[in-house]
């Protein structure tokens, strides 16, 4: 029978790949708990209709990327493509800013897209979102770009550039539209098919179109941030002024209009060299109407997400994380009993402990104790046994001591730190064989203390 494999775009996370994963999301933790924001889980399956009236149908996301099926009792449901709109339902649903509860949101979890697979796009991949409800002003687009940057420094990520647009709002947008049409409308024989599709049912995004002769046009077309109202162009000075405030000097980019509907005014994106084609670490904005559009307050949002996959991309080489306190080794049945209860105790300090409960040669132990990467080895067996003591060898300096059994236990001392190999009378250097499986330990010839 062959052996099943993940689908496709679906990607296993191994143990030894785990690292980075934690450092992102600690950081992403710690950082959020500093600017004041607590976390939300929602769930992975929502009604489909959320993501269309949240994200908005002509999207590329809700048009062709989601993964929509009816459920048994006739629901259409869909695996959630993103994380603000689901965030916005919780926030309507429970009346979270109603009750003043919270305003600062953030969450991490899987979304799916069923895009093609590449180095950095997947279809089941991972998002840091981060939203903040109910405020207005340019302070907050401000804040949540420089809670994004600061989480990019802290991770030290390098080569990467911050940039910002305006896309107008309700008011002004329908304005600049029209003449974006009316430009495009005279040049359609030069627009790829995507873009000539997308003149009529959502026409800015042709200015993102990744085609030469649309970039090409794009370039020519009309720029929005020449339409936007007052307000709104007001609205985004005052986020270049905080942002500079904050030592941060974005790219402006008239081109970038994102790929989700909801967006209004403030729109960001962070960009990396070092991804290839899949180069956005991080994209946000302000979607002051969503709230309304789900059926809620008419309040306003601006948020942002992050793909940890394509942030462990770019994370520099991390050392190891550190192996274990203790490897405990039974050489023979009769030690495993004191060992098991060893390493209760040890782990009742706060300290941890792999052991090897199957019955093994030394050297087997040994290589295994090794690949643990543990601080320490205890080892005992017949002899030992016997002798009530135990070899405890400290893998760092490769020095190996007796420990009485009995004095095994405060290995640790009372506030968890470890002690030196333990009060140790200084072992023969090759113990006596007495025909068990101790026997071929005399290669341990490391120093005794
Ligand atoms: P987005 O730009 O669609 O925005 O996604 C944000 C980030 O998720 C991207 O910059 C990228 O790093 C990562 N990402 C997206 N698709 C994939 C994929 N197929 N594979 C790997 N990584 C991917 C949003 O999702 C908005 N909800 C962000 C937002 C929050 N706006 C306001 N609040």
């Amino acid at each position: 029978m062959s052996a099943l494999t993940a689908v496709r775009g679906f990607k296993d996370i191994l143990p030894e790949e785990i690292g980075p994963w934690s450092l992102i999301e600690g950081k992403a933790r710690d950082l959020a708990g500093r600017f004041g924001f607590k976390e939300i889980r929602v769930p992975v399956l929502e009604r489909t209709e959320l993501f269309a009236r949240g994200i908005g149908d002509a999207t590329d996301i809700v048009e062709k990327e989601m993964y929509t099926l009816e459920d048994r009792g006739g629901d259409r449901i869909t695996l959630r493509p993103e994380a603000t709109a689901g965030i916005a339902r919780a926030v309507i649903e429970h009346s979270l800013l109603a009750s003043a509860r919270t305003s600062r949101l953030f969450s991490i979890g899987p979304m799916f897209r069923y895009e093609r697979p590449q180095k950095g796009r997947l279809r089941q991949f991972h998002q840091l979102d981060c939203e903040i409800f109910g405020d207005p002003g340019p302070w907050a687009d401000a804040e949540v770009i420089s809670l994004l940057w600061s989480l990019l420094s802290e991770l030290v990520i390098p080569g990467l550039t911050l940039a910002v647009n305006t896309l107008g709002c309700p008011r002004c947008r329908p304005g600049y539209r029209e003449k974006l049409v009316r430009f495009l409308s005279g040049e359609k024989d030069r627009l790829c098919p995507d873009c000539l599709r997308r003149l009529d049912r959502n026409p800015m995004r042709v200015l993102d179109c990744k085609n030469p002769g649309c970039r090409e046009l794009a370039l020519a077309a009309p720029r929005i941030s020449d339409s936007v109202c007052p307000e709104c162009g007001e609205h985004f000075d005052g986020v270049l002024k905080a942002l500079s405030s904050l030592g941060l000097s974005p790219e402006l980019d008239p081109l970038m209009v994102r790929g989700l509907d909801y967006y209004a005014r403030t729109a960001f994106e962070v960009l990396s060299g070092g991804l290839g084609a899949q180069n956005a670490v991080a994209g946000g904005g302000r979607y002051d109407g969503l709230l309304a559009a789900l059926g809620g307050p008419d309040l306003p949002g601006i948020g942002f997400a992050a793909g940890l996959e394509r942030l462990t991309l770019l994370l520099p080489p991390q050392s190891p994380a550190p192996g274990p306190d203790y490897y405990l080794a039974p050489l023979c049945p009769e030690a495993l009993e004191p060992l098991f209860r060893l390493a209760g105790d040890l782990r009742s300090r706060g300290l941890s402990v792999v052991a090897d409960w199957e019955s093994g040669s030394l050297k087997s132990r040994l290589k295994k104790a090794d690949r643990s990467a543990a601080r320490r080895i205890v080892m005992v067996g017949g002899d030992e046994l016997k002798g009530g003591y135990a070899l405890v060898r400290d893998m760092t300096t490769k020095e190996q001591a007796r420990a009485s059994l009995e004095d095994l236990k405060p290995l640790a001392g009372p506030d968890g730190t470890v002690e030196g190999p333990v009060p140790a009378t200084p072992g023969p250097p090759n113990p006596a064989s007495d025909g068990t499986q101790n026997d071929d330990r005399d290669h341990l010839a490391a120093p005794v203390l």
